[in-house]
């Protein structure tokens, strides 16, 4: 994150985060009033409430999770039960619906309370054993009540398997394929597509991906498993494993953006900014904005058309937000609002797609230029825009960093390679993956420099040592992950943003090499993470539906929440 990287940046937004933090203390009194609520001591910020309770249930369970909805503001909570109880902190007053559920039981059905302000609101819930199952699949719009097979019922094992591996569910993971029921020339087609070198970012199968008679067998396999005749399916999960006592500490928040008059809703990334509101880029809305998250209150600034639909976004010294748009940088004025656009390349016959933006010490913008595999820097002295051609084709230059000696770090999406930049004589160094082929989104250049990268498919995260070109790679215990992103925090944990069992944070101890699950709110994939000055983590619900797109936040320990402010 710039807070690691730019010493002046660091220490400017430290600053401003104190002088923000002084002043809201002094107009709405936000500290803990330690007050005792339910279990433990936890206090709750001025101006909020508490709910707390217990969950009963005729046999043994872990972690059930307590769902708070905050109707007025349409904020919801979710906490989970240590030895059947729990407790919400830090809540909005209002009329709040409250629910339970936990797999394999029934019975947690909503209950209404109310809270408020210095309140302790309480719900007590008895479950049943009964069917509730949650949703495990990666993909939007799969039926949830499809069946679930085992991996091997779902994929003969073969030959064919073993190409659909590394081909198709590399990048599309394992529930893409059983829910299309295709003939021969629809598969034939998608693999067509999927060859077209012409298409917008390029091939995703390059030559040479299939050996003689392999695309033949491969289709043949399709049509067998998942023609005409067959049904969806979904791939059964293992659960992640339960750390009670973690999770029992833990609190997700999200807060659901209000409908558009016309359109869906959609978010790519966000972005914590000094003044503790979170920036969004909602892509299929086509909308950058803003949310304070100590109101729930909710600002749009309209993008002029489709091509500056964006994906990542950051600020800039001056508080200025930019985001990488499909043609050009949008710089938006974060007093007035105001959006100027800088095209990357005014000549290119297809958009560029942008994807992460960062600003370096000189307080330039760089961002990833995904479709034409490039990176693009737009210098803040000239207010010139120059662009530099990554060394592999086909690779969709995905998310990116810069370290603190700002030199340039990104993935290389669909050719599974790290790859540094060194704006000093624009030269490309990549660093395959020892995983591969995988598929991987974004890196993180930690605080000692190591540059640590998620491998999708392969379930894994990475770890390169710039300094000697050594990697380290680290599967996570659960099997089919899927990581997205990762995020050092203050403590060093790494946190890994995981659409795999249906989506949720993995907190990694680079020490124990320890790793704990904190499952989803509601079913998504979370494309950018952002860790907060205290610890907490921030993510868009990318994938979710659009009526249910929210900003979301971890805070790991409720009992620490200091504002609900988010700056980093
Ligand atoms: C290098 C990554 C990559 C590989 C390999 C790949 N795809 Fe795709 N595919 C994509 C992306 C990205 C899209 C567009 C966005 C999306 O739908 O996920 C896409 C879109 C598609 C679509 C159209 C969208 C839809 O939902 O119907 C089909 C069909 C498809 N892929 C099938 C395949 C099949 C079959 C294979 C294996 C032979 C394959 N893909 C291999 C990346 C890949």
């Amino acid at each position: 994150m710039n807070r690691k990287l730019l010493l002046s940046g660091l220490l400017g937004t430290i600053a401003l985060t104190l002088v923000f933090s002084a002043v809201e203390t002094a107009f709405s009194g936000q500290n803990k009033s330690m007050k005792s609520a339910g279990i433990g001591a936890t206090g709750t910020l001025a101006g909020t409430g508490t709910l707390s309770g217990s969950v009963k249930a005729p046999k043994e369970f872990k972690a059930a999770k307590v769902y708070a909805k905050n109707v007025d503001k349409n904020v919801v909570y979710m906490v989970f039960t240590e030895d059947g109880k729990y407790q919400a902190v830090d809540l909005f007053p209002g009329n709040y619906e409250v629910s339970v559920t936990k797999n394999g039981f029934s019975g947690g059905d909503v209950q209404k309370v109310s809270v408020t302000a210095g309140g302790n609101a309480t719900a007590d819930f008895s479950l049943k054993e009964g069917t509730y199952r949650p949703n495990q699949q990666m993909r939007i719009g799969l039926p949830k009540d499809e069946p679930l097979l085992a991996y091997d019922e779902l994929y003969p094992p073969g030959h064919a398997r073993e190409t659909i591996e590394r081909t198709c569910i590399l990048c599309h993971g394992p529930d893409f394929l059983p829910n299309k029921q295709w003939d021969e020339s629809q598969w034939n087609a998608a693999i067509d597509l999927m060859q077209n070198p012409f298409d917008n970012a390029g091939s995703r199968l390059v030559p040479g991906t299939f050996a003689p008679g392999e695309r033949e067998e491969l289709v043949a396999y399709l049509v067998k498993n998942f023609g005409t005749e067959s049904k969806k399916r979904g791939l059964v999960v293992p659960d992640a494993p339960i750390d009670e006592k973690a999770l029992g500490k833990a609190m997700f928040v999200e807060y659901h953006i209000p409908p558009l008059a016309k359109g869906e809703r959609g978010f790519h990334d966000a972005h914590l900014s000094q003044n503790g509101d979170v920036w969004y880029v909602d892509a299929r809305g086509l909308q950058i904005g803003k949310m304070d998250p100590r109101t729930a209150t909710w600002t749009d600034y309209p993008l002029a058309g489709p091509q500056f639909r964006g994906h990542g976004l950051t600020q800039d010294a001056s508080g200025d937000l930019w985001a990488s748009g499909h043609t050009g940088f949008v710089r938006v004025d974060s007093k007035t609002g105001e959006i100027k656009y800088y095209p990357y390349n005014p000549e290119a016959k297809k958009p560029p797609h942008g994807n992460t933006p960062f600003v370096d010490s000189k307080q330039n913008i760089w961002t990833t230029l995904s479709w034409s595999n490039e990176i693009a820097k737009w210098d803040r002295t000239t207010g010139e825009i120059s662009r530099y051609k990554g060394p592999t084709d086909n690779s969709f230059a995905y998310g990116m960093v810069m370290d603190k000696n700002d030199k340039v770090w990104f993935a290389n999406w669909w050719r599974c390679k790290v790859t540094k930049f060194d704006p000093e004589n624009a030269q490309f160094i990549e660093y395959p993956a020892l995983t591969r082929p995988c598929t991987m989104r974004r890196v993180f250049v930690d605080h000692n420099g190591m540059v640590w990268y998620p491998l999708e498919s392969p379930g894994k995260i990475g770890m390169l040592d710039p300094n000697t070109g050594k990697m380290v790679e680290y599967p996570e215990p659960v099997k089919w992950g899927f990581p997205y992103d990762i995020q050092e925090d203050h403590d060093y944990n790494l946190w890994i943003a995981d659409s795999g069992q249906g989506g949720g944070l993995i907190r990694f101890e680079p020490k124990s090499k320890n790793f704990t699950y904190y499952p989803y709110v509601q079913r998504t994939d979370m494309p950018k993470i952002e860790v907060s000055g205290q610890n907490s983590i921030w993510y868009t619900t990318r994938s979710a539906d659009p009526k249910d797109q929210a900003l979301g936040v971890l805070y790991p320990d409720k009992s620490k929440i200091k504002t609900l402010a988010a700056s980093y």
